[in-house]
């Protein structure tokens, strides 16, 4: 008998065709499954295809007697009780490669459409008052020549520093671990110790998965503590940043802007954030591109046929049954 896959939101069949050979895969009908609607049916199947922002919690694990593997869509899987799945035995693998460079992008997009202001002056052009032109008029600031601080020097902190070192910005980075020293010296960058990256970089990245440890990373201490015409650019998990305090520094203009595509509490942005003009705000879409959505649903499907072929997953988050 065919194993069984769910896959919690809607997408292009495409991206799923070697899965859909062997596999007898749902799809929900409409954008998405709700929690609920997952609950009532998950003991019917050995796969769950989750998105990043569908919780797989302890709850639904108990209830998932045919669980084998969970296929996340991410690269990311703080939406994944990792731990539990790994005491009861159920895989659990994610898609790192396909996001490493569009969010890389998503990240320079950002850095430069705050600095220069590029959203504002946009949204201005189209009110019926417009905006003043002239020389001194809609000031920027040039990224060229300053200090890119990379928190989570991984796949997309390095793709990033790539980028920024293009646009002639100078990289440090902190991570629990340092780089070996090749790698520094091919992405000629220096680490730091986390306070002194913070009051040293012009522009601050946070490309760190989302843990107990990186909660409020960046809080009022830190905002505290940056250049006054610093910018701070979150692409990867909203509680990386006490939103409350961020509100305060953008209001204060205690820093000069700030670019995000996640925020600290999901869709539900801080109503604030909305007003602020010193903030460029996305919907979560650092890895929205046609090509990345096909390549990862295959990197999704691939991780559950290795599995139940006995192979390596291509991307396993966790280790079983060793
Ligand atoms: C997106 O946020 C991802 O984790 O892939």
């Amino acid at each position: 008998m065919k194993k069984k896959v769910l896959v919690t939101y809607k997408m292009p069949i495409e991206g799923y065709s070697e899965l859909l050979k062997d596999f007898d895969v749902t799809f929900s009908k409409g954008q998405s499954f709700t929690e609920e609607e997952v609950m009532e049916v998950i003991q019917d199947y050995d796969v769950l295809l989750s998105m990043f922002d569908f919780k797989v919690t302890k709850a639904l694990i108990d209830k998932a007697s045919r669980l084998k593997i969970v296929s996340n869509y991410a690269v990311g899987y703080d939406n994944v009780d990792v731990d539990y799945c790994t005491e009861k035995g159920i895989q659990v693998t994610n898609t790192p490669e396909p996001v490493t460079q569009p969010t890389a992008d998503q990240a320079l997009g950002l850095l430069i459409a705050v600095s220069r202001n590029i959203a504002l002056c946009d949204r201005k052009l189209r009110t019926p008052d417009g905006l003043k032109w002239g020389l001194l008029e809609n000031l920027g600031l040039s990224i060229y020549g300053k200090t890119l601080g990379i928190i989570g020097m991984g796949r997309i902190g390095k793709a990033f520093a790539l980028r920024a070192r293009a646009c002639g910005m100078t990289i440090v980075y902190n991570n629990r671990t340092r780089l070996p020293l090749d790698e520094e010296l091919f992405y000629r960058a220096t680490w730091l110790p986390f306070d002194e990256l913070i009051t040293t970089s012009d522009c601050i990245s946070l490309n760190a998965p989302s843990t107990p440890d990186t909660f409020h990373l960046i809080s009022e201490r830190e905002f505290g503590m940056m250049k006054k015409n610093a910018i701070v650019i979150n692409t990867a998990r909203g509680p990386l940043i006490d939103e409350e305090a961020l509100i305060k520094a953008l209001k204060k203009k205690q820093i000069w802007g700030a670019g995000l595509d996640v925020y600290e509490f999901g869709e539900k942005i801080s109503p604030e954030l909305l007003t602020l003009d010193n903030v460029v705000l996305n919907p979560h879409t650092g890895t929205q591109t046609f090509e990345v959505r096909h390549e990862m649903s295959v990197i999704a499907s691939q991780n559950i046929i290795h599995f139940f072929e006995g192979k390596e997953p291509v991307f396993r988050v966790n280790q079983i049954g060793e």
